[in-house]
């Protein structure tokens, strides 16, 4: 039965005054694991919110600790991120909904778009990308298939939550320039566009202070800066301190903690809080409710059946075809073809090995795992698509949690090797290696499904290997010991039958890595600081995250960042940059043709990179600003434009606390991955520079540059400030503090008190 059937809308304002401040105190400290409270004497209902990020975790409401309800499992975000599809995570968004409404759920506890810093964190799978600006659109288009529904989102986890390890405790220790370049924007594009109902609080600290703590984080940035209208809900057992957390704009505490509404009533009763406080939070639960009656009071269904086709559909945009070389010394008829798509050779004798072929990999664990309607084995599938006349043969090869007869089982793989035309090798990470709560320990596939590969690939050249994993792998073997291999991350419920559609060429592989794939782990530009000691993880790479970091260190990799093939080719000509006006106003205008010129249709991403030529800090050498994702028939070609801004030309000056666009030039570069730039062009930009507000630790050399400060000084100096003109000077003093240089007569320095003066009326100017 529907639990909202006579809700009508409340009104917020009046039943806020009426609410006691027990009740408000106990209003913003939920009901139990997966509810709000409600106030039934003033008939405000409680609604529900369940996991995400993938599909629907709705436990039962007499057993919140058990199984939840089968729901459809789509492909976890490290596949929907590789969509790079914004239409795509929309459609995901909109079933979610369905299926959430359907179930009387008010929020859906997702997207997650934290940032994957580490190839390690046991959660990446969870998360969509290493870049912002990729994590932020495919979020904000989720974020808006999901509400379109009338059910709310929870943004999450906010910030800087790039790892499991001492996820509790542990505090991120990172600079404000990383943080607004890199492990924020992501968030704020999804605030901006598309106001989620909700943002988690996450549990680590940053800085030092928990995110649930954290007032410049949650008030001032989320919604001082970016203009969030939702309500701030803790991630499940962060708030440390309820009282602190209020204060600084944690509205939701969940679940409630024994005590929480005891510890707000004394710190109002001590004054520590005010009732005000109390009062926006209590607002925004009373809102949130609001918001979700309507969709609560209506009858709706979602078509379980129909979500599992759609989940097939949306999985086969996701995998990424990283490399599909022809086989040396094919016979005759195969020609120069690639190995994919698996072509129809009627008498030939398919070889499936790998136990994941069988016993699929989907999904991760933790508190997104979803009960799925069905599961598709790639197996099964293979065999219902493989043309009449083709066998389909099966070997495990490995087993799943047991070592033991793995000899006896490679041997069956090779001999099965031996006969076949083609050999399909499912390896993967095996379930336990990778889950919320934990990070992992290497990079590697197990030691065993690589000598199987090894094994396998000594019978039989025409090796294609299909993996299952979360977070990144190290392929660079895999890649030289089979032709073809398509990374499917984890496809959710129906990735078997995707898995088959693109091997036999039913559709095309259309995605790209959205994130890199290393050749090492001690390549990973966090390496040496992950996961951190001592409750820190000192994040030393600064915002030489992920491709930013293998490109500055011109380290080579296994896969670069936004790569992918498929099975066509796309040719990109007539690059065109335009520069409208300057400054804070810019506008760049950038368009390019794209051509399919291969034999099939097939979907290209058109990725923009944007490096500044010099700079006066240090800056990544290019970064993605913008993509989109085209369809092209054989021979068709489409002109692809985008518009870019100040923004995304400039760096977080922490110097001068705010964006900084510098003048001069800046590379515009456009191609298939951060790697395969087909067109670039140098554009220049003008823009009035930023000052640095002088200080009384001030150089003689900011003085020197500075335009109001220097001729204030040169004032100052009288006769003495010839020596701002001599290059020798500031080169060997110009680091000295102007006060440090007043005790050498004759280099600049002035007293204390002109000093002061100085910078008072440096200030005015
Ligand atoms: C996770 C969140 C999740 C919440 C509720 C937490 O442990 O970090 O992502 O939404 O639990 O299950």
């Amino acid at each position: 039965m529907r639990q909202h059937e006579n809700a009508g809308p409340l009104d917020v304002e009046a039943l806020l005054a009426q609410l006691t401040p027990a009740e408000k105190a106990a209003l913003t400290s939920g009901a139990g694991l997966w509810s709000t409270v409600a106030v039934e004497r003033l008939g405000l209902p409680a609604v529900w919110v369940s996991d995400g990020p993938h599909g629907l975790r709705k436990v039962d409401d007499a057993d919140p600790t058990g199984p939840s309800m089968p729901a459809t499992c789509f492909p976890t975000a490290a596949a929907l991120g590789s969509s790079w599809d914004q239409d795509l995570l929309r459609t995901v968004g909109e079933a979610l909904g369905r299926e959430a409404r359907a179930e009387q759920v008010a929020v859906l506890l997702g997207p997650g778009v934290n940032i994957k810093r580490s190839p390690l964190c046991g959660r990446n799978f969870e998360y969509l990308s290493e870049d912002p600006v990729l994590a932020g659109e495919l979020g904000a288009a989720y974020v808006q298939g999901v509400q379109s529904q009338g059910v709310g989102t929870s943004l999450k986890h906010f910030a800087a939550n790039n790892q499991e390890t001492d996820r509790l405790r542990v505090s991120a220790d990172v600079s404000e320039r990383a943080l607004r370049e890199i492990y924020l924007p992501a968030f704020e594009r999804v605030v901006r566009q598309s106001q989620p109902w909700t943002i988690m609080a996450a549990y680590n600290r940053v800085n030092g202070t928990f995110a649930t703590q954290h007032g410049w984080l949650l008030t001032e940035v989320l919604r001082g800066e970016w203009g969030f209208e939702g309500l701030v809900v803790s991630d499940w057992g962060a708030v440390v301190d309820r009282v602190a957390a209020l204060a600084a704009g944690c509205d939701l505490e969940m679940p409630p903690r024994e005590g929480s509404a005891a510890d707000v009533l004394e710190a109002l009763r001590t004054g520590a809080l005010t009732e005000a406080v109390l009062d926006v939070a209590a607002r925004r639960v009373v809102s949130l409710v609001n918001r979700a009656l309507p969709t609560l009071a209506g009858d709706h269904s979602a078509d379980l059946d129909a979500h599992h086709d759609l989940a097939r559909a949306i999985a086969r945009e996701c995998a990424v075809l990283l490399q599909n070389r022809p086989v040396t010394g094919a016979g005759p008829d195969q020609g120069e073809a690639p190995l994919l798509p698996l072509g129809p050779s009627a008498s030939s004798m398919l070889a499936v090995i790998g136990e994941f072929a069988r016993t699929p990999r989907y999904q991760g664990a933790g508190s997104s795992l979803v009960v799925p309607t069905r599961v598709d084995a790639a197996l099964d599938e293979i065999r219902a698509l493989a043309p009449a006349g083709v066998e389909v043969a099966f070997a495990p090869g490995f087993a799943l949690g047991d070592a033991a007869d793995d000899g006896a089982r490679v041997g069956e793989a090779v001999a099965l090797a031996t006969r076949a035309e083609t050999v399909v090798l499912f390896l993967g990470l095996p379930a336990e290696e990778e889950s919320e709560g934990f990070d992992r320990r290497r990079i590697d596939l197990p030691e065993e499904q690589l000598a199987l590969l090894r094994a396998v690939a000594g019978v039989n050249p025409r090796v294609v290997v299909v993996l299952a994993n979360g977070g990144a792998v190290a392929v660079d073997e895999v890649a030289r010991l089979a032709p073809a291999v398509l990374e499917g991350w984890l496809l959710g419920q129906a990735g078997g039958g995707a898995v088959a559609d693109l091997l036999f060429g039913v559709a095309s592989p259309s995605g790209r890595l959205a994130e890199t794939l290393p050749l090492r782990l001690a390549d990973a530009p966090s390496a040496f600081s992950f996961p951190g000691e001592a409750g820190h993880s000192v994040y030393g790479e600064g915002v030489f995250v992920g491709y930013r970091g293998y490109d500055v260190a011109s380290r080579e990799v296994a896969f670069p960042f936004g790569h992918g093939l498929t099975y066509t080719t796309f040719e990109y000509s007539q690059l065109r940059v335009d520069v409208f006006g300057a400054g804070e106003d810019v506008e760049v205008c950038v368009a390019c043709e794209v051509r399919n010129v291969g034999p099939r249709a097939g979907r290209e991403v058109v990725q923009v990179y944007v490096g500044d030529v010099e700079a006066s800090v240090a800056r990544p050498v290019r970064e993605l600003k913008a993509f989109d994702k085209v369809t092209l028939e054989p021979g068709e070609s489409a002109i692809v434009g985008f518009e870019l801004d100040a923004r995304d030309f400039s760096f977080w000056s922490s110097a001068a606390g705010r964006w900084v666009l510098e003048a001069g030039e800046f590379e515009v570069a456009v191609g298939a991955s951060s790697r395969d730039l087909r067109l670039r062009e140098r554009v220049r930009l003008d823009a009035v520079p930023v000052l640095v507000p002088l200080h009384e630790e001030s150089t003689l050399i900011e003085w020197a540059t500075h335009p109001v400060g220097s001729r204030l000084l040169r004032e100052a100096l009288g006769d003495g400030a010839a020596i701002l003109d001599d290059d020798e000077h500031l080169r060997g003093m110009g680091t000295f503090p102007l006060s440090r240089l007043a005790a050498f007569p004759g280099l600049g320095g002035v007293s204390q008190d002109v000093l002061r003066d100085l910078v008072a009326r440096a200030g005015e100017a």
